[in-house]
């Protein structure tokens, strides 16, 4: 083997891989010409033709399979291969012959031929022979390369799909969807430009609502109504509509005067539909002929598919969200109509509930609770005595104070409250407030005497206001207490009825109203 290398001077080089069948030692001892038989049977087993050259590239032999090639193997003898090969195949061969010569290995590469309309792909392995020889032997992979693009062409396009799947079902702010199938549609069919126009329900005029690859903002602006232009007609006739030679077509089937300045030659305006009803059209511009194949068609049709249930979850989602908008704003009022009715009964607490809302919320706030949380604590505090609705009026009303019987009622109001609200599920989160707004931090409050902690901070915080607004308001059995006395009742009771820490806060924020 080693004569492989002689001259050469890299005789510490590892053996070059061979492929088993190949035995360049042997072919060497013989001199090539002659060694016809198994030069025919290497040839065979490796390629579709041989071709011995000299360390230049000059073609001294061949043997010719079933290849095409061009120029033929006959016009290539006695010419260096790579004067015969168009620039880039030109290159490959002269890095491969200098890399065999470096390193007096065998050197792989494909490269593409233009014959007869077609790419031709071709395998070359260049195998230095020794004595300054070197055999390449050549195959044709051009159905290996076909599919591996075919495939590559497919994985695009289902990662395009997968892109596009994900973005309907996790973004359902149409716009950012409409531009991402918009960019999938331009990368992925190789287009200039698309554009997505949107049914508008009110009107059922088509309009602009995504686009990119246009020079001007002629685009943007389009209304049509439908049947009118390109894209009215295929939103119409709900069949893609394709203008191969848009420039010769008469401007007053176009948008705007200045349509002319994008240089648009190609176009298709295929409609968006889902079970049978339109919701748009996506348009395809192309600055330059098209020349779509089956696949392309396919895949058109299939990001218009995508498009069509993208418009479709988004208005199935706006329409839900403004129904679900409409009807938190019915439950809100709802609630506030309840905690009205209650004060209704009850003169002298008037307006209590507004306060302790409004003060709940701030001092929430103060101590950093979230914009969600609070929503639940505003709700909360709303509806803290609803319960009291089922205290007979002999009790609520009650000018003096209460004997214990009526008291074991009045204490109800708590658990009252539960009962009520339970079975209203968006209210659940609000519920720790009417639950626990009489429990005391060491312990001994109501119903449950728990302690601490184990009081919700929605409860503790709310405790501090509702005493505080209660003693400053008059009573049926007592009249308001004046603000300082108020105060220093919610000071000396930090650490017994409430939350110490809260108390804190809440004088704070009392002190910079
Ligand atoms: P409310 O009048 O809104 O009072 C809310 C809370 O503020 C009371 O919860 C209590 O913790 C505090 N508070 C109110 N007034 C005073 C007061 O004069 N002194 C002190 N130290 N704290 C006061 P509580 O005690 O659980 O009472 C719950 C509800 O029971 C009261 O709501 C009120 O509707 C009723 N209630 C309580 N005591 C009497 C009473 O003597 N007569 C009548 N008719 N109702 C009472
Ligand atoms: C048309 O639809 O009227 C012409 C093509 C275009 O402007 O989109
Ligand atoms: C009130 O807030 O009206 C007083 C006591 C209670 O919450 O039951
Ligand atoms: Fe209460
Ligand atoms: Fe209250």
């Amino acid at each position: 083997m080693t004569r492989r290398h002689r001259g050469r001077g890299n005789q510490g080089i590892a053996a070059p891989r061979v492929p088993a069948s190949f035995l360049p030692g042997d072919l060497v001892q013989q001199p090539l010409p002659d060694s016809d038989e198994l030069l025919q049977a290497v040839f065979q087993a490796q390629s579709d033709l041989l071709l011995v050259l000299s360390e230049d590239g000059t073609v001294l032999d061949y043997r010719a399979g079933r290849i095409l090639f061009s120029p033929s193997p006959a016009e290539l003898l006695r010419n260096r291969i790579q004067d015969s090969l168009p620039v880039e195949a030109h290159i490959k061969f002269d890095e491969a012959f200098s890399r065999v010569q470096r390193t007096g290995k065998d050197s792989v590469f494909d490269f593409s031929l233009f014959i007869k309309q077609q790419t031709h792909w071709y395998e070359a392995q260049l195998t230095p022979l020794g004595q300054g020889l070197i055999a390449a032997f050549l195959r044709d992979i051009t159905l290996r390369k076909e599919n591996e693009l075919a495939m590559r062409r497919q994985m695009d396009r289902l990662a395009a799909l997968r892109t596009i799947d994900m973005a309907i079902t996790s973004s359902l702010d149409l716009n950012l969807t409409l531009t991402m199938l918009i960019n999938q549609v331009k990368t992925q069919l190789n287009v200039d430009a698309a554009s997505i126009l949107l049914v508008e329900p009110q009107t059922q005029l088509l309009k602009y609502a995504a686009g990119s690859g246009f020079h001007t903002d002629v685009f943007m602006h389009t209304s049509f109504r439908m049947g009118e232009g390109y894209a009215g007609r295929a939103a119409l006739t709900r069949q893609t509509i394709r203008i191969a030679n848009l420039s010769n077509h008469q401007t007053d089937l176009l948008r705007s005067p200045h349509f002319a300045q994008e240089g648009f030659t190609d176009y298709f305006a295929v409609p968006l539909a889902v079970k049978g009803r339109i919701l748009g059209v996506l348009e395809i511009l192309h600055r330059a002929p098209l020349s779509p194949n089956a696949d392309w068609l396919d895949f058109m049709n299939m990001l218009s598919g995508q498009a069509a249930i993208a418009i479709e979850s988004a208005i199935i989602f706006n329409n839900y969200e403004r129904a679900n908008a409409a009807l938190i704003l019915a439950y809100d009022a709802t609630i506030e109509g309840w905690s009205r009715a209650l004060e209704l009964r009850d003169r002298e607490t008037q307006g209590h509930t507004q306060r302790v809302t409004e003060m709940t919320v701030h001092l929430a706030s103060a101590f950093g609770l979230t914009e969600q949380q609070i929503i639940h604590i505003r709700r909360g505090a709303i509806l803290h005595d609803i319960g009291k609705m089922a205290i007979p009026d002999s009790i609520l009303l009650k000018t003096g104070p209460l004997d214990t019987a009526e008291w074991e009622i009045m204490r109800q109001h708590t658990s009252i409250a539960v009962k009520l609200l339970r079975p209203i599920q968006y209210l659940a989160p609000a519920l720790e407030i009417p639950q626990y707004h009489h429990e005391k931090w060491n312990g001994t409050g109501y119903p449950f005497g728990l302690k601490g902690e184990q009081i919700p901070l929605a409860a503790r915080l709310f405790a501090v206001v509702d005493v505080y607004d209660a003693l400053t308001s008059d009573r049926t059995y007592r009249r308001a207490w004046p603000r300082a006395q108020a105060l220093e009742y919610i000071r000396a009771e930090a650490g017994r009825h409430f939350d110490p820490k809260v108390v804190e806060v809440f004088l704070r924020m009392l002190e910079e109203r």
